[in-house]
C-alpha cells in the first residue's frame, strides 16, 4: 500500500533511486512512484547557509523559507487580501482554460515544477486530457501525499514524483523518456520564477526548453512590475507586508530555520520584517533587519550585526510582458501567447520552442 510516511528520506544517492515502489514489491498498475536525484548534502546545504551569513550583506537563500511552518504560512499568505498573485492568476487560468488548453499538446506529460499539493494542476488535467502527471520537489513528504492525492482524483493516469532540487541544473529526460512519444508540457505557475535572479532564471527556462522536442510547452505565471495608473506601488509592498503580519512571519521563520540547520542561535525578536520595491532592478527585496547591534555565532565563526543591517532572505521580480518575452526568447523560445487580467497585473504565457535550444 502507498503510505508516505513510511518512504525513506533521501540525502545523496545514484541517479535516480526508486524511493516508492520498494524493489522487492510489485507495483500495482499506475500506482503513483517517486524517484529522487541527487539533492544537496547536509553538509553543502550548511556550507551555503554558512558562506550566505557570514558574506556583506548577509544573506540567506529563499529556499529555506519552506519547512513545514513555512509552507503553512505561505499557504497563509495565499489567502491574504494583500498578497493579489495567487488570485489573480487563478482568475486567469479560470477564465481562459479552454483558449490555454488549446495551444498546449493534448496526452502530454504534464510537469508540474515545484507541485507543493498539485491543487494548481488539477484543473488541467482533464484540459489537455494529460497521460502523465510528473510532480517535481524538493520535500519528498509532500510530494508523496500530493501523488496519492492526484492519483485518486485522477485514476486513469500515471503518477511519477521526482525528488530533486530544481533550482539547479537538472535533467529528467530519462523519465520522460520512458513515454517518449508523448509530449511535456511544463507547469511553473506563480511567478515562482521572480524568486531566481535573472541569469538563474534564464538557465532555469534553458533547461525547461531542452526538455520539450519540437511538440512540448511551457505554461508560466510572472506578476508585473507596478506602474502609475493600475498596480501603484504601495499595493504591490503590502502584498509583501500585509497588516496581519503573517509575510513577517514567514520571514521571521527563516531563522528558526537557520536555528535548526546550524545549531545557531537567531532570536526572530532582533530582526523585523522589511519589503520594498527595488524599480531600478524591478524586484521586491524582502530583508531581516538587525533592531540592535548584536553578534551570533555561525558555524566556527562570530557574525556582528549592526543595528539596521539587514539579511537579504528574498528577491522577487517582476516582469513587463515585454521583459518576459525577451527573456523567454533568449532562452531559446518561439512562439508566445500571453493571458492577463483585465488590470494587468499578472501574466501567464504558454511558449513553444523556437529554432534554437
Ligand atoms: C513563492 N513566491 C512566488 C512568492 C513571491 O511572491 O515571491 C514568495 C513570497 N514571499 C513573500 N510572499 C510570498
Amino acid at each position: 500500500m502507498f503510505a508516505p510516511m513510511d518512504l525513506p528520506f533521501s540525502t545523496r544517492l545514484p541517479r535516480f533511486y526508486f524511493a516508492y515502489p520498494p524493489a522487492d514489491e510489485p507495483a500495482p498498475a499506475l500506482a503513483p512512484e517517486i524517484l529522487v536525484d541527487t539533492i544537496e548534502s547536509p553538509a553543502e546545504r550548511r556550507a551555503g547557509l554558512i558562506a550566505g551569513l557570514l558574506a556583506e550583506p548577509a544573506r540567506i537563500s529563499p529556499k529555506f523559507f519552506y519547512d513545514a511552518q513555512g509552507c503553512a504560512i505561505y499557504g497563509a499568505i495565499c489567502t491574504l487580501d494583500e498578497y493579489y498573485p495567487t488570485r489573480t492568476e487563478t482568475g486567469i487560468f479560470a477564465k481562459n482554460r479552454q483558449a490555454i488548453a488549446a495551444c498546449l499538446p493534448t496526452g502530454a506529460q504534464w510537469v508540474d515544477l515545484g507541485c507543493g499539493d498539485g491543487e494548481k494542476a488539477w484543473g488541467w488535467l482533464d484540459a489537455v486530457q494529460a497521460a502523465r502527471y510528473i510532480g517535481i520537489d524538493i520535500a519528498e513528504g509532500w510530494l508523496a501525499a500530493t501523488l496519492q492525492a492526484g492519483h485518486k482524483r485522477f485514476p486513469h493516469i500515471g503518477f511519477t514524483g521526482v525528488v530533486t532540487d530544481f533550482t539547479r541544473p537538472f535533467s529528467i529526460t530519462d523519465v520522460l523518456g520512458t513515454q517518449a512519444d508523448k509530449p511535456a508540457v511544463f507547469f511553473y505557475p506563480g511567478s515562482s520564477i521572480g524568486n531566481f535572479e535573472p541569469g538563474q532564471a534564464l538557465s532555469m527556462l534553458r533547461t525547461m526548453r531542452a526538455h520539450l522536442g519540437s511538440h512540448g510547452r511551457l505554461l508560466i505565471g510572472a506578476d508585473a512590475p507596478c506602474n502609475t495608473t493600475t498596480k501603484p506601488q504601495p499595493l504591490l509592498e503590502a502584498a509583501y507586508a500585509d497588516a496581519l503580519g503573517v509575510t513577517a512571519a514567514f520571514n521571521l521563520n527563516v531563522l528558526r530555520v537557520v536555528n535548526r540547520e546550524l545549531g545557531s542561535h537567531f532570536a526572530p525578536g532582533d530582526f523585523e520584517h522589511r519589503a520594498v520595491f527595488n524599480a531600478a532592478a524591478s524586484r521586491i527585496e524582502m530583508q531581516l533587519v538587525a533592531r540592535r547591534s548584536h553578534q551570533v555565532t555561525v558555524g566556527d565563526a562570530i557574525r556582528q550585526f549592526a543595528a539596521g543591517e539587514a539579511i537579504i532572505t528574498e528577491h522577487s521580480y517582476k516582469y513587463t510582458p515585454e521583459r518576459f518575452e525577451a527573456l523567454l526568447a533568449q532562452a531559446g523560445f518561439g512562439d508566445v501567447r500571453r493571458w492577463s487580467d483585465e488590470r494587468g497585473w499578472f501574466n501567464v504565457y504558454v511558449a513553444a520552442p523556437g529554432a534554437q535550444a
